[in-house]
């Protein structure tokens, strides 16, 4: 009943398509009723719905500055961030409805990124709306290539591909099939654009790219959420081609909004048009909300320039009503959608609240995608699952008992308290005992832990080492030039090396980081991300093999940070790696990462054979069927994520080595085999050509297929 119950709600998270927006059947409708709206707004009150501030958080609970709550009676606030709970937005909603002369509903946003209350990869949005929330500031589709950037873990990799369909899927998850559903939220699509290309991986630097690089590698993910139907997009904080992302026409104007057709609304990212002062883009914040409304921003997070200068600027005949107009229009339109014109606290509904936060079905499905996202990247000698044998575990290290770092960042409203370290699970397992000892510190020089560490590890069967980052080395203003493991958590493994035990390590990190010579000591290495509430029930699963993990790599992981930017779908260059000298390598390391996207093992193992095309040639408006025999040749049932790249070998410009075109999750029971087949159109080969044209070229291509990006086999085809 339980599982039926996980199956409907991902299925309607995940794959229910939903309407745009813009494209909904009582459209006419909510179009005369936002006319009715504005013919009795001022400019002063078609102003106030582009303001957008935040409420801050005391231990008390959620807080609203004094002078806030008086721009809220004064109709001079649109929308609201960070203040969230039933009650307390329905105090808020309350102030707007009984004491603003309109009565227009005030619209509740929060960064609900990996969840509300219950953190993991889903589920946000029923806890979100039942706990006030109408929008949501996710899902961040930034490609990232640079795992110095502290971002990394807040998007879906290096891939466009994959990224828009996590992107377009997060986007369906959020905002369902109906807004008016009170148990979806409006999602945003950010940062748009290009915020993941920071100089250096560091973050709000300078981006510079070409238009051709940021159309084939950036825009997707963004154009993906466009289709799926997202209502709102944020603007990036850093500049592009020299201008500031939320003062630029060309990125809001002339992409989103007409070669798109975009008909939610923009929100900046928080005072990114006070930054443009700093950027050296704009004299002053009035010159900023010049820029940003002429460019398309429709409302202003935080900053407060569209509300202190836009009515000035339309005397000075800078900006035009009608722009204004529009902003408003669009905003209002997605208040009506929501349905708050109606009950403009169908949101906030306390009962509904206690039902639905930390629910058990969600906690389940916590523990069900937390161990799915899991990536087993060594396993010597069938370390694990733990064999029956394993009596007594040794587990270290300072993430063994954590509640805190596991939540990792952007975490809402998640509660430490609630969240299930690894101790807490492996203590509740009936086949072994567990002692446990930190060690060390995450940071810090201190090995005055080591010892007892070393001493309780010599008694045990197995050692458990969990380390890795703290939760605040990723999020915002997060970058590391040293990615590798910190502190002393290192020596400590070399020193419980000596003892010559199994070591398993767990690691938990936000991002790719360097550890080739921890993954040289140890015998099996689990990497578990920060993976949410039901962290150390999930990562128990995997240990003792209740769940034989299937998660592949979304980014490749360097082997050290000299090797950045790495990602696997590089070009060739006019001299390909080889043994002669003048070949674009290093002299101190290898080409190849630590581990290649989309790489992961299974506690089986799986072999590709039988690679076969239904025809060498592909016409153009036709397809062709790739199919290849998936055999679990192992010990265990197992799932792998089969994985179709091609190479588009001559190019009106040069292509890169791999592109991941397809991938499909297969279970194959112990000893089984199956014929797995993707269809490649010819569209699908298309790309951007030097004059921005986006088609395909007729000629040779090659297909791979294979567990990740790396072992594949091939065949070949042409395109004519
Ligand atoms: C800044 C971050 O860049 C953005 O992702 C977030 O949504 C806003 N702050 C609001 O908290």
């Amino acid at each position: 009943m339980r599982n039926t119950f996980i199956l409907i709600v991902l299925l309607s998270m995940f794959y229910v398509s939903c309407k745009s927006p813009g494209s909904t059947s009582g459209d006419a409708n909510i179009d005369r009723r936002v006319d009715s709206v504005m013919a009795l707004m001022s400019l002063d009150d078609k102003i106030g719905q582009l303001n957008l501030l935040t409420s801050d958080w005391d231990v008390t609970g959620p807080t609203f500055r004094k002078d806030y709550e008086d721009l809220i009676r004064q109709g001079k606030i649109g929308a609201i961030f960070n203040a969230h709970t039933a009650a307390y937005t329905r105090k808020l909603q309350k102030m707007a409805m009984e004491e603003s002369k309109l009565k227009i509903p005030l619209l509740f946003g929060y960064d609900v990124i990996h969840g509300y209350k219950t953190i993991f990869p889903g589920i946000a949005a029923i806890e979100a709306a039942a706990s006030g929330l109408h929008w949501t500031f996710a899902p961040m589709v930034d490609i990232a290539r640079d795992p110095r950037w502290g971002r990394v873990m807040e998007g879906s990799g290096e891939d466009a591909y994959l990224g828009s369909l996590i992107g377009a899927a997060r986007v369906r998850g959020f905002q369902g099939k109906d807004l008016t559903d009170p148990l979806t939220i409006l999602a945003c699509a950010k940062h748009y654009a290009a915020y993941g290309a920071a100089q250096a991986g560091r973050d709000y630097h300078t981006v510079d790219m070409s238009e051709l690089v940021l159309r084939e590698v950036y825009l997707p993910p963004f154009k993906a959420a466009l289709d799926a139907g997202v209502a709102t997009y944020m603007t990036s904080f850093n500049e592009l081609f020299g201008i500031p992302a939320s003062a630029s026409q060309f990125l809001l104007r002339d992409v989103l909004k007409k070669e798109w057709n975009f008909s939610g609304f923009v929100v900046t990212d928080y005072t990114s048009i006070n930054e443009m002062v700093e950027h050296g883009y704009a004299v002053d914040h009035k010159h900023g909300a010049e820029l940003a409304l002429n460019a398309g921003v429709d409302m202003d997070m935080q900053g407060t320039a569209y509300l202190r200068f836009l009515k000035e600027l339309v005397d000075e005949k800078k900006v035009t009503v009608a722009q204004i107009d529009d902003a408003v229009r669009r905003i209002l339109k997605l208040k009506f959608q929501l349905g708050l014109f109606d009950d403009p606290y169908r949101y906030s509904d306390e009962e509904r609240e206690k039902q639905l936060i930390y629910a058990p079905e969600h906690l389940d499905a916590a523990r069900d995608i937390a161990r799915k996202s899991f990536v087993l990247l060594k396993n010597n000698n069938q370390t694990l699952p733990f064999g029956a044998n394993v009596k007594n575990v040794a587990l270290i290290g300072p993430l063994g008992d954590t509640q805190h770092h596991i939540l990792g960042t952007w975490r809402a409203a998640g509660d430490n308290a609630k969240a299930v370290s690894l101790l807490m699970a492996l203590q509740q397992e009936p086949g072994f005992k567990v002692v446990f000892e930190k060690g060390c510190d995450i940071e810090g020089t201190d090995k005055s832990g080591f010892a007892k560490a070393i001493a309780a590890a010599r008694a045990a069967d197995i050692i458990v080492l969990a380390i890795g980052e703290t939760a605040e080395m990723s999020g915002e203003a997060a970058c590391r030039t040293n990615i590798s493991i910190p502190g002393v958590q290192s020596e400590l493994l070399a020193e419980l090396k000596k003892l010559g035990k199994p070591i398993v390590l767990v690691l938990m990190n936000g991002r790719p980081i360097t550890i080739e010579k921890e993954v040289d000591m140890a015998d099996a290495v689990l990497e578990t991300w920060f993976a949410g509430t039901q962290a150390g029930y999930a990562i128990a699963d995997v240990l003792t093999g209740r769940y034989n993990p299937s998660g592949k790599l979304p980014i490749t992981f360097p082997r050290n940070v000299g090797q950045i930017p790495i990602f696997y779908n590089m070009k060739n260059t006019g001299r390909p790696i080889s043994e002669s000298k003048y070949t674009s390598k290093y002299l101190d390391v290898s080409n190849t990462p630590l581990f290649p996207f989309g790489f992961g093992l299974s506690y089986t193992t799986f072999a590709y054979s039988n690679l076969a095309l239904s025809d060498s040639l592909l016409h153009s408006n036709d397809s062709i069927v790739v199919s290849v025999k998936l055999a679990n040749t192992g010990n265990f049932d197992g799932e792998e994520v089969v994985q179709l790249y091609v190479r588009d070998l001559v190019g009106n410009v040069t292509r890169p080595v791999k592109e991941l075109k397809g991938y499909k999750k297969v279970f194959l029971k112990k000893g089984e085999e199956q014929t797995i087949s993707f269809t490649i159109k010819a569209s699908d080969l298309a790309f951007y050509h030097s004059d921005l044209t986006f088609k395909p070229e007729n000629g040779d291509f090659m297909v791979f297929v294979g567990g990740n990006s790396v072992d594949v086999i091939n065949a070949s085809f042409k395109l004519q």
